[in-house]
């Protein structure tokens, strides 16, 4: 057996590593990026001064947050036989698998992101995807929409520029809407990062072996994509789709949670760490109201994901279990009343969480941290002789 005598199913109560960028208190939903309070970060900051911090451990001032955009914006432009693959996708396909495909073909175009030995190597590593990934974020939304794909352009704000290359319709100017642009900030900055969730440990393990930064990132989109993970934003959608569509019955979904043959789960509920309120889920509840009202936006939706909530909030059921809503349950809401399409959710949730991965990821190679290998108990079959074909 190695001499290992126990195992943690889904690492509940193993601690991976030391790290000094996301603290979170499950007990007490609390969640701060490098000290700082999510809710300080999220009314004050915007997205890219937080990826600073996230990476750089610090708040940048004006001058190192300008370098840092310039950097990045001289690495937006992603090669053009990338298209070539993207075009290969039928339009069917999962936008998450576009991206995380694409993420990894990126290396093929940036061999130098590969061998990142020295901090230089590795910043330069790093502004190249945060500079090329919102690229790829829009190209796989026109893919599925059938549009043509847009460059961006390099005068407008990080998060303004994605939303462009996005939204902007051909022949016709993009009127930024600064309401959208604040949500999809705060949004992103409330996904940047949260310690040793699944797809982070993904990352950090991928790039122990020391494969290169993107093909780590690519690992972690994978694991996202997963609708126990970040897939829950599409999932919470459909979801809740469908009890409108059945008329609107809450009650009978509780019930359907709770019933054991039939292993339904209430997307957008539960967390590992969290056995109080998310603090995300508490501010984006608060802005899918505002950012709703102020885009005139009437959703049945928000109303039945209320009505879950207060039905949850109050059943036995879940109370024990300490299932609150989390991150997932209201950003869909606010996606979709963007006009993001839905399968466009969970690509929405690794743009906020890139900073996040680079961050853990940079870290995790300056500590010259040791190839992930964690042992087993063996449990199957003691020595036995080989038997020839004909006596099996
Ligand atoms: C994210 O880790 C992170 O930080 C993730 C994330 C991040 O920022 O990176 O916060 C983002 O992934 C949020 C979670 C999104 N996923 C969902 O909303 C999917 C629905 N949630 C569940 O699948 C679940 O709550 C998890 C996956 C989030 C957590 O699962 P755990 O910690 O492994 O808990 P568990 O499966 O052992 O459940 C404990 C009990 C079980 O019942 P019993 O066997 O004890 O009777 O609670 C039940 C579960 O059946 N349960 C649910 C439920 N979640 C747990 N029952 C109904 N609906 C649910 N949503």
């Amino acid at each position: 057996t190695g001499g290992v005598t126990t195992i943690d199913p889904g690492y509940k109560n193993t601690g991976s590593c030391e790290s000094a960028i996301t603290f979170l208190d499950g007990e007490k939903g609390i969640l701060r990026y490098r000290g700082y309070a999510i809710e300080d970060l999220a009314e004050k900051a915007d997205f890219l001064e937080v990826a600073y911090l996230l990476i750089f451990g610090e708040l940048p001032n004006k001058e190192q947050l300008d370098k840092f955009h310039t950097d990045i914006k001289k690495h937006s432009v992603v090669d053009d036989d990338v298209k070539k693959i993207l075009d290969a996708f039928p339009k069917s396909a999962h936008p998450m698998g576009v991206l995380s495909s694409l993420t990894s073909a990126l290396t093929a175009f940036n061999p130098s992101s590969v061998n990142v030995d020295s901090e230089e190597d590795m910043y330069n590593a790093i502004v190249r995807i945060l500079g090329k990934f919102p690229v790829l974020v829009a190209w796989a939304m026109r893919k599925k929409l059938g549009l043509p794909l847009d460059y961006g352009d390099s005068s407008l704000g990080y998060v303004e520029n994605v939303l462009k290359m996005m939204f902007k319709q051909p022949n016709e100017d993009y009127k930024i809407n600064p309401i959208v642009v604040d949500a999809l900030d705060k949004l992103l900055i409330l996904h940047a990062d949260h310690e040793q969730n699944c797809s982070t440990s993904t990352v950090r393990i991928v790039g122990s072996s020391h494969a290169g930064l993107f093909a780590s990132l690519s690992a972690g989109i994978s694991a996202l994509w997963g609708p126990l993970h970040g897939g829950a934003n599409q999932a919470v959608l459909e979801m809740l789709e469908a009890i409108k569509e059945d008329g609107g019955d809450t009650k009978k979904f509780m019930g359907k949670a709770k019933d054991k043959e039939d292993p339904f789960r209430l997307m957008g509920f539960g967390h590992r760490v969290y056995k109080n309120f998310d603090p995300r889920a508490k501010i984006i509840k608060k802005s899918a109201d505002e950012v709703l009202e102020d885009l005139g936006v009437e959703d049945p939706i928000l109303g039945i994901a209320k009505g879950l909530e207060q039905e949850a909030l109050n059943d036995d059921y879940f109370v024990k279990r300490k299932l609150y809503p989390n991150v997932d349950f209201y950003s869909g809401i606010i996606y979709k009343a963007m006009g993001i399409p839905v399968e466009m959710f969970t690509v929405m949730f690794a743009l906020g969480r890139l900073p996040g991965w680079i961050a853990q990821w940079r870290e995790m190679r300056l500590k010259k941290e040791p190839i992930g290998r964690p042992r087993q108990v063996y449990v199957g079959e003691n020595l036995r002789d080989f038997k020839t074909i004909d006596n099996r």
